[in-house]
């Protein structure tokens, strides 16, 4: 078991209970960011002795204090729109196109020209791209995604591999690519593969170098290989966390093998920041109804869709009441008019009151960075711990 960690075994919310529970004072709900979780988990990442360069997938949560502190952990940036580009560009001081890598997938002609523009990194996921606006990328070097063939995840709508998955360029059209990379003078820079999200196994990285070394055998100009992110944290307090020293010593064996010039990164999303958030709510209403109690609290899916989209389970605790024994059991839901609109269900909790504060855990990432208007009720806002 990995000494470090389990960040969230002594939850850092239970230490700073108090001060959030003087946050919420004349609010009803909101995400909280605990950035010295987020600066933990940067330096366990750089840690890392077989991995060159950590990005950052600001999909899981952009909130500009979050950017900050891991460009300042050390990260570069991972993007997925020329939004996301734009905002870490305008947010971060300092922070260069050349510090990140956009890795879009069926985005518009006008997003890659607009990146070669701007000089930013870009990922190469479909021949159409290489078909059809080969001409706009002429001279320019490229990381092309392949796709392993088989993906992992928490849920099959994060598996990102294998054929019922958009993204990636089969390995079988691997030598369509590299005709058309040469033909429109197409420098393949980097290999790139993600196979999913919420991957507990240190094998799925494993067999990604294996695979992605493999096709860079046959490139030459080949100088990085990037692994994805998918670096999956524990829900439950009694899960195993990830086994970063087994995935580092597969990976430090696997890169022997390689050219000494070849880097390989990664790129994860939730492993920096979902320990690093909660989602605080205030109960609204209590219900009996048959055999089932109901808590509501005032937000649900519009500020967290997990739970409804993926069936994600999130630890979920009374705040207010800490202490007092757990000796009812609650479906814990939202006020959208949804009957998927549940944060929890079946949850062990104190009897809970009106004006009660639930804490609903590990939500850093992919809350927020989901959250909508539906019912045009405003999602939680953000505050941010130092
Ligand atoms: N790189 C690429 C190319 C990706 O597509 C993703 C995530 C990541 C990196 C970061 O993955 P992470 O390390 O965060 O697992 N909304 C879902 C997760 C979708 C992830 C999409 N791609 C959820 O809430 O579980």
């Amino acid at each position: 078991r990995d000494e470090a960690a389990p960040v969230h075994v002594t939850p850092w919310w239970r230490e700073r209970r108090a001060e959030l529970l003087d946050r919420m004072k004349g609010r009803d709900s909101a995400y909280v960011y605990d950035l010295p979780t987020v600066r933990e988990a940067c330096r366990k990442l750089c840690g890392l002795s077989s991995v060159d360069r950590v990005l950052y997938s600001m999909k899981a949560n952009s909130h500009p204090e979050i950017l900050r502190t891991a460009v300042a952990g050390g990260l570069g940036i991972e993007c997925v729109s020329l939004a996301e580009a734009e905002h870490a560009l305008e947010q971060v001081p300092g922070l260069k196109p050349s510090d990140m890598l956009f890795t879009p997938n069926f985005a518009p002609r006008e997003e890659y020209r607009r990146a070669v523009e701007m000089g930013l990194p870009l990922t190469v996921d479909n021949l159409h791209v290489l078909e059809k606006w080969g001409r706009e990328l002429a001279g320019q070097a490229v990381f092309l995604r392949l796709d392993p063939g088989s993906g992992l995840g928490h849920h099959k709508l994060v598996r990102t591999a294998g054929s019922h998955s958009k993204f990636g360029i089969p390995l079988a059209e691997l030598d369509r690519a590299l005709t058309l990379c040469r033909a429109h003078d197409i420098r393949i820079r980097g290999l790139h593969a993600h196979t999913g999200s919420g991957i507990m196994h240190p094998d799925n990285w494993h067999r990604s170098l294996e695979t992605l070394g493999e096709a860079a055998r046959r490139i030459d100009t080949v100088e990085i290989i990037n692994l994805g992110g998918g670096l999956g944290v524990p829900d439950r307090a009694d899960e195993l966390p990830l086994d970063m020293t087994a995935m580092d010593g597969g990976l430090a064996e696997l890169k022997r093998q390689l050219p000494r010039s070849v880097q390989v990164w990664i790129e994860p999303g939730r492993y920096v920041v979902s320990p690093a958030g909660a989602l605080l709510a205030r109960v609204t209403q209590t219900k009996g109804k048959g055999d089932v109690r109901y808590v509501g609290v005032a937000t649900g899916m519009n500020s967290l869709i997990r739970p409804a989209l993926y069936g994600a389970w999130h630890e979920i605790v009374n705040l207010s009441r800490i202490d007092e024994p757990g000796d009812h059991v609650y479906n814990v839901v939202g006020p959208i008019c949804e009957t998927g609109d549940i944060l929890g269900l079946d949850r062990l909790l104190p009897q809970s009151s009106e004006g009660d504060i639930l804490l609903i855990a590990n939500t850093g990432a992919y809350g927020a960075a989901m959250a909508s208007r539906y019912n045009l009720r405003e999602p939680a806002g953000e505050l941010v711990l130092n």
